[in-house]
């Protein structure tokens, strides 16, 4: 691998200017602590925004910040304040963040801040381009930059572009009512990978492509005109043992070399050993219910009154995008919350809510996590929340319960967790009783597993997968392009097609002979094309095959009289040329390397459950795993299938306990080798325009000469254009 680019609006590490000298911190947030800890393994360099506004530097310290962060390896772009107010403040966090994280009521939509979003794109795109000598791979991350992958591969569609998204991608529902819809999907599609963290944000963003742009996506790849671009899941991981050994080694220290924030946890539970911390840790975000939060646990006082002086709430808020209005107002409801709680339930040794409103310390936070009996993160949406996995990897005691909403991207991936809806009060007061409640060998029992899976997909494991994939569908798709069909190709291919001896010529109907229409009924073959066939029928030595999705009952009654082979329903049913209609019996399962990635992903979160390979099946057995659980899995593995396969002729059973995928046994590659096989032919083609012809392209023997009409993703070895182009050809080979 050559060098990567790094791209964020944010940088790992933030600058601040005090007394006319830089003080360096570093950021929060999910992507920058995620990302800090395998940038560096790439060897290139991360270019962002790294906190400050061009206004406030003078040139003497420019040239300081700039070296600074060079040393890191990161490149800035400073932002006036004017782009700072619209690009980042507007269209970033008032307008995409809201919608996409489902608060349509807060979405804001401003001419001027969307013009604003598109200069800093290509502000982007200029800095990149600056520093892209020598660069093979290009990684952008997040909403701030969903124009700049089409920027990029419009100047340099040589460079290997992905993009991630950390935030949710919302329902075609929700995403449609976005005025900048259409450029928006257009920018990311100049991707060649583009990542999610859940299956979920994946599926809605495909339907958003079909729908919008009407493109075709088979599996997760969208075919455009001239590229394909794919797109899949990576949940985020963390980096796992830093967690681990940070806990670890805070767990050994004497007493004079503890934390601060250790010391008053330990004086504060002196006075009542058998006291329990709950932890919650956000930045300050209505994206991630703290107030729910709030409202949930004086529920939880109410309802349990046992409870109240056994239990405090500590709440880390860090202060986020403070100059957005709802951000300001959130604090406001908080800060009253706590107080309402506090004023209301508190006594002289015992406080319900202890609240921090700033950030803390790498060191802090490791305390916290190591301190509070039980995580309760109840975020309305959350992309990932790796504040999660944060918790359950720093409990080196094995102890610890995590209540989790179902609405962060986590809860996927942590089914041990106790799972809540954040917006159900009376379901979050239980879970709290239940975590307080639960033996501590089940709760060794949970972590385990929790910490097992996250020891696993680690963040650099995420890393690298994201990034072989983006290099493998690199060399994969540049080989998936055919070739143009020129004329030097052409003189060829028919000169060899009037030597050969046995020749076999495989058409496709639609889109291929005739061009589409509104309704399918209309595209019946005219009088040019039945003089076309009707000459390659009659033909010496030449067998003529119509192979078509159509139905038996049509292409009998255009073709019934004729004397060419006919192969119809994508494989199901075919004619040799003056004899009955038969249906075709061999099956082909090359389907399932593509399917096995999907049901392992549920293997590796659904314990217990594991894949059957057979001949023409995969099968995934559930028995074994907890019940509630399997039932659940399997619901969301079918519906997860179900929108798979559609494109696969495969059918989705359900069996005792098992999940069972089967090829239904009909496709086009299949029925064209059983013509093969009643003579031997020493010329073979087929030309065909969807992804049914593809089967054909890829089951035919290698010497087959394979057209694909449009140019689009393909295994044939060459592109032309239109149903129009096919016919000229067609005659040029009868001549
Ligand atoms: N974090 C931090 N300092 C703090 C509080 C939190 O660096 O004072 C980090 C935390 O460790 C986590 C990240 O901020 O890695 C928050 O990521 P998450 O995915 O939970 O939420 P996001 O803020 O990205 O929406
Ligand atoms: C989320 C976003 C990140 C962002 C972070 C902190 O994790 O996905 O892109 O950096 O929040 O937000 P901020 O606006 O402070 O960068």
């Amino acid at each position: 691998m050559n060098k990567v680019l790094i791209i964020s609006n944010r940088l790992p590490i933030q600058i601040k200017i005090k007394d006319n000298e830089i003080e360096v911190n570093p950021s929060v947030g999910g992507l920058a602590t995620g990302m800090k800890s395998v940038y560096k393994q790439h060897g290139g360099s991360w270019i962002g925004w790294p906190g400050l506004v061009t206004e406030e530097i003078d040139k003497h310290l420019k040239e300081k910040i700039v070296n600074k962060l060079n040393e890191e390896q990161c490149i800035p772009v400073f932002l006036e304040n004017k782009e700072l107010e619209e690009f980042y403040d507007g269209y970033s966090n008032k307008t995409i963040w809201p919608l996409f994280h489902y608060f349509m009521q807060f979405t804001e939509y401003n001419f001027k801040n969307w013009q604003t979003y598109v200069d800093v794109n290509q502000k982007y795109a200029d800095v990149i381009l600056e520093n892209a000598d020598g660069v093979d791979t290009i990684w952008i991350h997040d909403y701030h930059f969903l124009l700049l992958p089409n920027m990029i591969k419009q100047k340099r569609p040589d460079i290997n572009v992905g993009f991630f998204l950390h935030i949710p991608f919302p329902s075609f529902e929700v995403f449609r009512i976005l005025p900048w819809r259409i450029e928006l999907i257009e920018g990311m599609l100049g991707a060649d990978l583009i990542g999610f963290h859940t299956y979920d944000y994946e599926r809605h963003f495909l339907s958003c492509v079909r729908r919008l742009l009407g493109h075709d996506v088979v599996l997760n790849q969208i075919s455009l005109d001239n590229r394909i671009v794919k797109v899949d899941a990576f949940p985020m991981g963390i980096d796992y043992d830093k967690f681990q050994e940070a806990a670890r080694d805070q767990s050994h220290r004497s007493i004079g070399d503890k934390t601060d924030i250790r010391k008053e946890i330990e004086k504060y539970l002196l006075s009542a050993p058998d006291r329990k911390l709950i932890l919650s840790i956000d930045r300050l975000d209505y994206s991630k219910g703290i107030p729910n939060r709030l409202r949930a646990f004086e529920h939880f006082l109410e309802k349990y009154p046992q409870y109240r002086g056994k239990i405090t709430l500590v709440m880390l808020a860090v202060p986020s995008r403070i100059s957005v209005e709802h951000y300001k107002q959130m604090k406001s409801e908080v800060d009253e919350l706590v107080g309402k709680i506090n004023g209301g339930y508190a006594s002289i040794n015992w406080t319900p809510v202890w609240y921090f409103y700033r950030s803390m310390s790498f060191e802090s936070l490791i305390e916290l996590y190591n301190s509070c009996d039980i995580a309760l993160l109840t975020p309305i949406r959350d992309g990932m929340n790796l504040v999660a996995k944060e918790y359950i990897a720093s409990r080196t005691d094995n102890k610890g319960v995590l209540i989790l909403s179902e609405m962060a991207g986590a809860a996927k991936e942590m089914s041990e967790a106790i799972i809540i809806n954040p917006n159900n009060f009376g379901e979050i007061a239980n879970a709290i009783k239940e975590a307080i409640e639960m033996p501590v060998e089940e709760q060794n029992e949970k972590i385990k597993i929790l910490q097992k899976r996250l020891q696993r997909y680690n963040v650099e494991k995420w890393a690298q997968d994201f990034m072989s994939a983006l290099q493998k569908d690199s060399s994969e798709h540049k080989t998936h392009l055919a070739k143009k069909l020129s004329v030097t190709i052409k003189n060829d291919i028919i000169a060899d097609f009037k030597n050969a001896k046995k020749k076999i010529l495989f058409l496709d109907y639609d889109g291929t002979l005739v061009a589409f229409k509104k309704k399918p009924s209309d595209a019946f073959p005219d009088e040019d094309l039945f003089n076309i066939l009707d000459s390659l029928g009659k033909k010496e030595n030449t067998d003529l095959v119509l192979i078509s999705g159509r139905d038996k009952e049509t292409f009998n009654k255009w073709f019934g009289d004729k004397s060419y082979n006919l192969v119809t329903d994508h494989g199901v049913w075919f004619r040799r040329k003056g004899m009955d209609w038969k249906i075709i019996e061999q099956l082909n399962s090359d389907w399932k390397e593509m399917i096995y990635p999907y049901i392992e992903f549920y293997v590796d979160r659904t314990p217990g459950t594991f894949i059957e390979e057979k001949n023409y099946s995969l099968v995934w057995h559930y028995r074994n795993a907890d019940p509630e659980l399997g039932i659940q899995r399997a619901m969301e593995l079918k519906d997860e299938l179900t929108s798979l396969v559609s494109n696969y002729n495969l059918e989705i059973m359900e069996g005792n306990k098992v999940i069972e995928i089967k090829n239904s046994g009909i496709n086009k590659g299949r029925a064209a080798n059983h013509l093969l096989s009643f003579h031997n032919y020493d010329y073979i083609m087929a030309i065909g325009d969807d992804w049914t012809d593809e089967f054909m392209f890829e089951a035919l023997p290698k010497e087959t000469v394979t057209i694909k009409v449009g140019l689009s993703q393909t295994l044939a070895k060459y592109n032309i254009n239109s149903p129009e182009a096919v016919r000229i050809f067609l005659k040029s080979l009868i001549e």
